[in-house]
């Protein structure tokens, strides 16, 4: 398959780079590195991407920024930001991205934890900006030609992100744990779902 990733240098990204490359002609595209580049808050970015592409059979996104911090503290422009980046950047590679792919293909983007099961605090932006996301794709998979899928991976806390970060390991998941679901998504047959990675 030809696919397009974005936020191949990711600390999940990564990972599902090396799961997948061996088997697939990968095109990878971030903000400061890769074939292409991109910049996700960015729709103009997006249609230039797009513009280089054709013929793609698989679209990943492991990419998403959004703020953290407690309720009180974000700021208009913290969940602005999130809005952008996380939700409307993943919503915009779906709506320009389908010039570039072929009749049959498939969208993953990535959301995360929070909105179904919220456990930690910090996490208002986020948690709204994933759930938007699951809401966005089980909708988009209704009004999709039948042969384009659309899911969403939803990760649990990454073990290395975690240790990067100072916190306690008994809590996530490794990063190459993770990364598993984006081919479950990418060779399976589901759409419209949210593929929790937390398995
Ligand atoms: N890590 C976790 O514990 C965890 C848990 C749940 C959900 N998630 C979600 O998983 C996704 C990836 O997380 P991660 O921890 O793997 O991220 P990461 O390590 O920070 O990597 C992000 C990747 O995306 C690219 N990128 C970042 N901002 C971009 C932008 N505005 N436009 C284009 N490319 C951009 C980066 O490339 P450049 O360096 O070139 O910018 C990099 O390749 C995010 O949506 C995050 O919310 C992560």
């Amino acid at each position: 398959m030809k696919i397009l990733l974005i936020g191949s240098t990711g600390t999940i990204g990564s990972q599902v780079l090396g799961l997948i490359r061996g088997d697939h002609d990968v095109i990878t595209a971030n903000r400061s590195s890769g074939d292409l580049r991109v910049e996700l808050g960015s729709p103009q970015s997006i249609k230039n991407l797009f513009a280089q592409l054709s013929g793609l059979d698989a679209i990943i996104s492991a990419v998403g920024p959004c703020k953290y911090g407690s309720l009180m503290k974000l700021s208009d422009e913290d969940f602005q930001f999130g809005f952008d980046q996380k939700f409307m950047g993943q919503v915009n590679l779906l709506r320009f991205g389908l010039r570039a792919v072929k009749d049959a293909a498939s969208f993953t983007f990535t959301g995360g934890m929070g909105g179904r099961q919220p456990q930690d605090k910090g996490f208002t932006s986020i948690a709204a900006m994933n759930s938007a996301l699951e809401g966005f794709v089980r909708s988009a998979a209704l009004e999709l030609p039948s042969t384009i899928r659309v899911n969403v991976v939803a990760p649990p806390w990454v073990t290395e992100t975690r240790e990067a970060l100072g916190m306690d390991l008994s809590v996530g998941r490794p990063a190459a744990q993770v990364a598993r679901a984006y081919v479950t998504a990418l060779e399976g047959s589901m759409t419209g779902q949210v593929i929790d990675a937390d398995n």
